[in-house]
């Protein structure tokens, strides 16, 4: 795809879906495009738009496919164990000490898609710390995920491959292959539209979770997003990142490293 071609993309992109994707990685995008645009079928852009704009499932799709919304419960296992050994009982331990607007953990999932991951840190937190009352938000600017998420699925069995038999018993609906969260068990967990980077942050949050999110961006939209989970953050805050991400210098963001893919907020800049 040549230039002014991908520009034209873009605007149009920008047009039907309000996705800017200025902020994602060029080459990148500019592949998956053309692959997409063969597979779909149609010569040409022009009569892709066209085709899509008559076709609200279809524009889903696109959706979908732009913003790369795969996700599952317990993803990356080994690294969910040590949120679940390590940093989530040192959140917890630090509660007495904290100036908090609740008396449980303020958690924020970041680019969230259909709810696995906040709904993972809602079952944690309910067997770790049940009696407190914590706050979990999770959020996306993909509309449709959020709908799911918010009705607790379906989700695909596959989704759920990490979860244990034990688990599942408690906290999943399963008919053939297909499971549902049982959302009425866990009452703390909120879903917001966001756009990452576009739109406030709330704050005073003691763990951000954003996972497999910024992957996609260019480095500067990256940057601008790390600087705004700092402030997001509350003192001594952690922030948990996807386990291929790193954040190759923490301290220009105020960050100290705390285990693999953890960034604790060590000082306010
Ligand atoms: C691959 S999923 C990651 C889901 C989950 N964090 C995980 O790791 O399983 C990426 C999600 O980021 C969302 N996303 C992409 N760009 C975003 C932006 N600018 N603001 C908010 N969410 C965004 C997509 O809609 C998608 O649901």
């Amino acid at each position: 795809m040549d230039d002014a071609q991908y520009l034209e993309v873009k605007n149009q992109v920008n047009k039907v879906l309000s996705i800017n994707l200025d902020y994602y990685k060029e080459e990148q995008m500019k592949r998956r495009l053309g692959s997409w645009l063969t597979r779909s079928g149609y010569g040409d852009w022009d009569k892709y738009f066209e085709f899509i704009r008559t076709s609200e499932m279809d524009l889903l799709k696109f959706r979908n496919f732009l913003t790369i919304n795969v996700t599952e419960f317990f993803r990356d296992k080994e690294r969910w164990g040590q949120l679940e050994e390590k940093i989530l009982p040192k959140l917890i331990n630090d509660l007495p000490n904290k100036n908090s607007l609740g008396d449980g953990l303020r958690i924020w999932s970041a680019g969230c898609s259909t709810g696995a991951e906040p709904y993972t840190l809602g079952i944690l937190l309910n067997e770790l710390a049940p009696s407190k009352k914590h706050y979990i938000l999770g959020t996306d600017l993909d509309k449709g995920a959020l709908a799911k998420a918010r009705d607790g699925g379906p989700y695909h069995i596959d989704e759920i491959k990490n979860v244990s038999e034990e688990r599942r018993k408690k906290y999943f609906e399963i008919e053939k292959d297909k499971a549902i969260f049982k959302t009425s068990l866990l009452k703390s967990i909120y879903f917001k539209e966001q756009n990452l980077i576009t739109d406030i942050f709330e704050n005073n949050f003691d763990l951000i979770v954003c996972r497999n999110v910024v992957i996609y961006f260019k480095n500067e939209a990256k940057n601008q997003i790390y600087k705004k989970f700092f402030d997001a953050l509350r003192a001594s805050g952690i922030l948990f990142i996807g386990g291929t991400e790193i954040i190759p210098r923490p301290n220009e963001f105020g960050f100290n490293s705390f285990g693999v893919s953890c960034y604790i907020k060590e000082k306010n800049l």
